[in-house]
């Protein structure tokens, strides 16, 4: 069923979360380990043991049932939930390496993109190191205070003792996968050379790496993977990455780079695509409780459900109503048509519907686009079977103070049926096409 390109390595998912699960051990269920991703680190358990759940949580932001609060630890963070006697436990859980919590977005993200007044570098002379959490080839090193990721070495891990890099002898850490987050990664066949900014390595098939040289006055740009000038580089157009990219390779989480918490609730993941089973099953992103008056939101999905057998109410498919608010993004279904609405701050709710084609077992795309004052939508098959409409949506994306739920939504019925894959831009990805 996975018919699209993936050029990516999914290893870094595998030091996304680790879950440190420490008061009502004995609740922990299968439910709660579902997923081989999940460890349970043992020491730092030991560490916040003696922390009572009622203070753990106290303070901590809800949304949508689950609530969120900073660690003094800045890579880390806490989350709440009740279990189902309407007792509230905690978690601690550890953003992945380079990133941090930011308690604005709900999410870890990157260290340059959060502020955290307890960076351990804090107050330290530039250079000094300590090691990463959880991951092996990564360290913190101090510069300016704050706490940057480095990674050793690929046949290399990082030696707390040493508080150096050192060979991989054992080979314990050959698969991890390790880059400060400040490069966002590209499809690039060109490297920076460090220290000679009028050169780049290029991998050419069957020599490997040959260095060459810029044309002159210009220099290599890693981002855009060209040699600019001056000019060109002050017009660098920052290329329109997804905000969330959920292909369900293995697991159901966020591969766009940004490494945003989505909160499974019983959401099968398996060959390559989710299944929702029209009754408990969603995904929840708490990080889209917070966008504020963007213009411009993109959603491409790509699922298949049995929609002729969907009688009366739709189903929900994406949605940001599911706390009881209006909503302000839905993408929904029926028998006869796919909806999709937005809510802008000039007060409208603008809709419009796709008209519905397809079988059981095929697989469609929706493009959902709100950008340039204009809800635009279309469903294509691969087939070639494609409906499209748009409506008038003036002002700015009005925020919900909800997060965004895939397979849920206040009063609609939960989807049945699989996803594919889901991306989120709040750009547009092809500005023409609409
Ligand atoms: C829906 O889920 C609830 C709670 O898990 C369960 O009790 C119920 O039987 C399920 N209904 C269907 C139709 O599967
Ligand atoms: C936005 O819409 C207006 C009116 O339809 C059009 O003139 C303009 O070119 C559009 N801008 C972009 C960036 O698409
Ligand atoms: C809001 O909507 C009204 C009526 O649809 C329209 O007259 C007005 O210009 C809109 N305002 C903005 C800021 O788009």
């Amino acid at each position: 069923m996975r018919h699209v390109h993936r050029h990516k390595s999914h290893s870094s998912s595998q030091d996304t979360f680790i879950v440190t699960r420490y008061v009502h051990r004995h609740k922990i269920d299968s439910k709660m380990l579902r997923g081989s991703l999940v460890l349970l680190i043992v020491s730092t358990l030991e560490l916040v043991l003696s922390q009572a759940p009622v203070d753990l949580c106290n303070g901590a932001i809800d949304v949508d049932g689950t609530s969120y609060k900073s660690h003094e630890e800045c890579d880390k963070f806490i989350e709440c939930s009740y279990d189902a006697t309407g007792k509230q436990y905690g978690w601690v859980r550890q953003c992945s390496f380079g990133t941090y919590w930011n308690m604005d977005l709900l999410t870890c993200v990157a260290v340059d993109k959060a502020a955290c007044t307890r960076d351990r570098c804090a107050g330290k002379p530039d250079g000094e190191i300590y090691p990463a959490a959880n991951n092996c080839r990564g360290f913190w090193q101090c510069a300016g205070g704050k706490s940057q990721p480095q990674c050793c070495a690929l046949d290399q891990m990082f030696d707390t003792a040493l508080s150096a890099c050192v060979a991989d002898k054992q080979k314990t850490c050959k698969s991890t996968s390790c880059f400060p987050r400040f490069v966002v990664p590209t499809i690039c066949d060109k490297e920076a050379i460090p220290g000679k900014p009028g050169f780049y390595n290029e991998v050419v098939s069957g020599w490997g790496k040959m260095e060459r040289p810029c044309a002159p006055g210009t220099g290599f740009h890693q981002e855009s993977c060209h040699c600019l000038n001056a000019v060109e580089l002050s017009k660098v157009v920052r290329p329109c990455k997804p905000e969330i990219y959920l292909p369900f390779t293995t697991n159901h989480m966020d591969e766009s780079g940004n490494e945003f918490h989505v909160k499974n609730t019983n959401v099968v993941v398996s060959n390559g695509m989710a299944y929702f089973d029209g009754n408990t099953s969603h995904l929840e992103i708490p990080r889209f409780t917070n966008i504020q008056h963007g213009t411009t939101i993109v959603i491409n999905v790509k699922y298949q459900s049995n929609h002729n057998v969907i009688q009366g109410m739709s189903q929900a498919i994406v949605g940001n109503n599911g706390c009881s608010n209006i909503p302000t993004l839905l993408i929904a279904e029926d028998s006869s048509n796919v909806y999709i609405g937005v809510g802008t701050d000039n007060k409208t709710f603008a809709y419009t519907d796709l008209p519905q084609f397809g079988q059981d077992g095929e697989t469609r795309e929706i493009m959902y686009k709100f950008a340039n004052g204009t809800l635009y939508g279309r469903m294509s098959a691969p087939t070639g079977q494609m409906s499209e409409n748009s409506v008038a949506a003036p002002g700015n994306f009005r925020q919900a103070r909800c997060a965004l739920q895939v397979g849920f939504a206040d009063d609609l019925v939960p989807f049945k049926g699989w996803i594919d894959e889901l991306t989120v831009y709040l750009c547009d990805p092809a500005p023409t096409s609409a």
